[in-house]
């Protein structure tokens, strides 16, 4: 991997930080990954349940975990998880492996009235719409990635550095386009939004009504 290259999924990390309702007192994260999202939600929230249906993803999320985060081996597809128990469920690059005519209302099964479903995913170019987003795109991956790696020598820091487990970590391609995951999210979710980012990512949100 390039030196310039940088974790976009991480980035986007604050967003979904900010979409979580203040004063939440449980949120669950579907598809942790190594759990670098949890960690950072079980730092501002006092209990946090992850799920991942990778092993190995699993295992190094659990090496890292504070007390008050619970990461469980498990599909978000068939897990048993208790209804209406979570001011928030927040997800990130993992909403294009789904299918989300069955997903999406399964996570909203899984909030209180009023909790907030809050996912960022990948979504397919849709050219020539999205042309000047992909321009935009291409010039701040790189000059971001010119930035962090000139600075990371300085500053000791991370700064959106790849995790080591990133080589292992499950991908997939997205096929749905922005648009077209406004058009099916809508469908089974009134009232939810989707914006497409910068860096090949959408934001999906929802408000479950109270
Ligand atoms: C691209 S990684 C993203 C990891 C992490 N959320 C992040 O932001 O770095 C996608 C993760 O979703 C998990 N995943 C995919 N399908 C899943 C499912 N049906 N149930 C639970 N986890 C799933 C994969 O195992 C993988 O860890």
């Amino acid at each position: 991997m390039g030196r310039t290259e940088w974790d976009h999924n991480a980035w986007y990390h604050h967003l979904l930080l900010r979409q979580v309702p203040a004063g939440a007192q449980r949120v669950l994260e579907v598809g942790c990954g190594a759990g670098s999202l949890a960690r950072r939600l079980a730092a501002v929230v006092p209990r946090v349940d992850a799920i991942d249906r990778s092993p190995e993803m699993v295992a190094e999320a659990r090496r890292l975990a504070p007390h008050n985060l619970a990461l469980h081996l498990a599909d978000a597809m068939d897990v048993d998880l208790p209804a209406g128990a979570y001011d928030a469920v927040v997800s990130s690059s993992v909403l294009h492996h789904l299918p989300l005519a069955h997903t999406l209302p399964r996570m909203a099964g899984w909030l209180r009235p009023g909790g907030v479903l809050a996912a960022v995913a990948l979504p397919r170019i849709d050219l020539p719409r999205e042309l000047p987003v992909e321009l935009a795109a291409t010039t701040v991956h790189h000059g971001l990635g010119l930035a962090f790696a000139s600075l990371r020598p300085v500053t000791g820091a991370a700064l959106f550095r790849h995790e080591p487990s990133h080589d292992v970590m499950p991908i997939a391609e997205p096929t749905l386009t922005a648009r077209e995951v406004r058009r099916r999210a809508a469908a089974v979710l009134p009232g939810v939004r989707v914006r497409r980012l910068v860096l090949w990512r959408y934001l999906l949100t929802w408000r479950k009504p109270l």
